[in-house]
């Protein structure tokens, strides 16, 4: 037997353990179990810890009382109920029936809707196709000779019109080769930069020392502070370059401090 039929198979296996850990849970009477194991305690005459079980019984399982049916599940099945030492006997058999059962109610409830309906399978539009590489893999592609979108009330982004037709297999195919070629060919596309000139800075401290030289040079003749707003348009990491150069005017270098401080933008404040 191939190594393939083999992983099948105890798949399959393991497809039947698990039908028959999860038993389907059998309908129970809830009433009739109330009246055998319960209601001595928890009904008419007595309820012991301010308990009557009558009305939970006679309903069934509510979505809106689940708190209480776990706390009954959880007392039967830890044998806190019926009190051990009473003259009530509940044998295993029930105990399990009517554990599973609740349990299989409480799994239902959470369900929520019996049909929730199909997933579609969701596929990328060519815009997104673009976008979506480039993020990845920092590479240009231009998927153009995708076959073109299908739209659907004016949007090129719903699921279920968005169909995978063995036109676009082929381009998938064809694509995913010549972007792996031009990641390994170092076609990598440079991050975006921007640069700013010295003479853009604001002086914000002793502005009588700070003038512009020439050629967009901001000099500094004293101590002095001067700042320029950047924005960030995306989170991400960014490389600040600074270039600075110095005039020795006596025996100590120059001393240049960069600091920059964040603020987030006006418009989302
Ligand atoms: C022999 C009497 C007796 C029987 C039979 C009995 N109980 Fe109880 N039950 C008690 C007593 C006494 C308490 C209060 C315990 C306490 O407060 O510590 C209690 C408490 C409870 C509580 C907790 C109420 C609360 O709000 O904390 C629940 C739920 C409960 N029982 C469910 C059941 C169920 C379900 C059955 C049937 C399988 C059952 N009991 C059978 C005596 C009994």
């Amino acid at each position: 037997m191939s190594g393939r039929h083999l992983l099948i198979l105890s798949l399959a296996l393991a497809a039947l353990c698990g039908a028959r850990g999860a038993r389907a849970a059998q309908t129970v009477d809830v009433k009739q179990f109330g009246e055998k194991y319960c209601f001595s305690c928890h009904g008419a005459e007595r309820q012991k810890g301010d308990f009557d079980f009558r009305p939970y019984a006679e309903k069934g399982f509510t979505p809106g009382e689940r708190k209480t049916w776990e706390k009954i599940a959880e007392l039967i099945e830890t044998r806190e109920m019926p009190p051990p030492k009473g003259k009530v006997k509940l044998p295993e058999s029930q105990r399990d029936a009517l554990v599973q059962w609740i349990d299989a109610q409480l799994a239902g409830s959470e369900a929520g809707q019996k049909n929730p309906g199909r997933v579609t399978l969701r596929r990328l539009n060519r815009g997104e196709y673009r976008n979506t590489i480039r993020d990845l893999f920092a590479v240009d592609f231009d998927p153009s000779d995708f076959p073109s979108d299908e739209t659907a009330f004016g949007f090129d982004t719903i699921a279920d019109v968005l169909t995978i037709q063995p036109l676009l297999m082929e381009r998938y195919l064809a694509a995913a080769d010549q972007i792996v070629a031009k990641i390994l060919a170092g076609q990598k596309m440079a991050a975006p930069s921007e640069s700013f000139r010295g003479d853009r800075m604001k002086a914000s401290k002793g502005t009588e020392w700070i003038h512009p030289v020439a050629n967009g040079v901001l000099g500094f003749y004293r101590e002095a502070d001067a700042s320029l707003d950047v924005t960030f348009r995306s989170d991400g990491e960014y490389v600040l370059q600074f270039r600075a150069y110095g005039d020795l005017a006596g025996p100590e270098p120059p001393k240049l401090v960069c600091r920059s401080t964040a603020r987030s933008s006006p418009s989302s404040t």
